[in-house]
């Protein structure tokens, strides 16, 4: 049987998303069109990205952005997509992305209901070398009525109705526990004391336990596909010289925080679920602790004791 080596069953997100919609003959199908284009801007990026060598799409752009990174030329290009599959759609009202300093508000004419924040294209310091990179989503709802503001993308990560990620190059549960961590442990100077106590746990267990595997692949969507397959721990903690962190609430932080609850794990700041929070600002960072249930309980037990 054909079947036997190759799966031919396909399910894909569209597939998915029309079954759920037809689950309820109520809906008007606005989400799935919104869906339908975050797919094809994925879809571009995807063979963007495929034939960036050939395409000349290696390397810098020139410019740097808000957060003073330096853009890749494919951050530029998958920014550009995304807001015009996201604008087209008629299904959205603000957008804000990694790669722009304001927020993007819909003209009128073109407004839907929902609110998209986005890292367009995640991990871009490993675009030239081919190791996995992605784009990243979280959904809002605009809250009702009045014109649209700010405050609409400035609510907590638990009021997101979806988010999701879609990897580059290369229905999970995650283990209740794992055996590898993940983070750039060329901070470890500036860490702070829970964070420091917790990696020399991972290494020198003093419960018996074995140690964990070191696994830090610095693209977070795939370092968090891998944590969402084979369970463990990635953080991203404050240091010294970013008392916050390095990664962005709205599009890296709450989508991926999101994912991991569903799927069964935790996402910590430091201090309260990471789902908690409310930002201030668009591009607002925060330290971030997610993964396997139990080790993400131990990072919140060694916090805790330092109060
Ligand atoms: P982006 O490429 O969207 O700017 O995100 C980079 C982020 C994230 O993907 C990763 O977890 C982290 O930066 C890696 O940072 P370090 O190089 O400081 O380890
Ligand atoms: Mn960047
Ligand atoms: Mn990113
Ligand atoms: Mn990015």
């Amino acid at each position: 049987h054909a079947a036997d080596a190759y799966r031919t069953d396909l399910m894909t997100i569209t597939r998915f998303v029309l079954n759920e919609q037809c689950k309820h003959p109520e809906s008007r199908g606005d989400f799935s069109i919104l869906l339908s284009h975050i797919v094809l801007g994925c879809k571009f990026v995807c063979s963007a990205v495929n034939k960036a060598g050939l395409a000349k799409l290696i390397g810098l752009a020139g410019e740097t952005n808000v957060q003073g990174e330096e853009q890749k030329k494919l951050d530029v290009l998958s920014n550009e997509v995304f807001i015009k599959a996201l604008v087209s759609s008629g299904r959205t009202c603000i957008l804000v992305s990694e790669e722009d300093e304001e927020a993007t508000f819909v003209e009128s004419s073109k407004r839907g209901r929902y609110c998209v924040v986005f890292d367009p294209l995640d991990g871009s310091s490993n675009i030239d070398c081919g190791v996995s990179i992605g784009t990243i989503f979280g959904i809002y709802m605009v809250k009702d009525g009045g014109e649209p503001t700010l405050d609409d993308v400035l609510q907590p990560g638990k009021n997101m109705l979806a988010a999701g990620y879609c990897m580059y190059g290369s229905s999970c549960t995650i283990p209740k526990k794992g055996k590898i961590y993940s983070v750039n442990e060329g901070n470890a100077k500036n860490w702070d004391g829970p964070t420091a106590k917790y990696v020399e746990k991972c290494k020198f267990p003093q419960d018996g336990s074995s140690s964990k595997s070191l696994r830090y692949i610095g693209s977070m969507v795939a370092d968090v596909h891998r944590t969402l397959l084979y369970g463990g721990i990635f953080l991203y903690p404050a240091d010294k010289k970013s008392p916050n962190g390095k990664l962005r609430v709205l599009y890296e932080v709450f989508p991926m925080s999101f994912l991991m609850e569903q799927a069964g794990g935790q996402a910590f700041t430091g201090k309260q679920r990471a789902l908690d929070l409310i930002p201030q600002k668009i591009h607002e960072r925060s330290p971030i602790f997610l993964g396997s249930s139990d080790d993400v309980e131990e990072v919140k037990a060694l916090y805790a004791a330092e109060e």
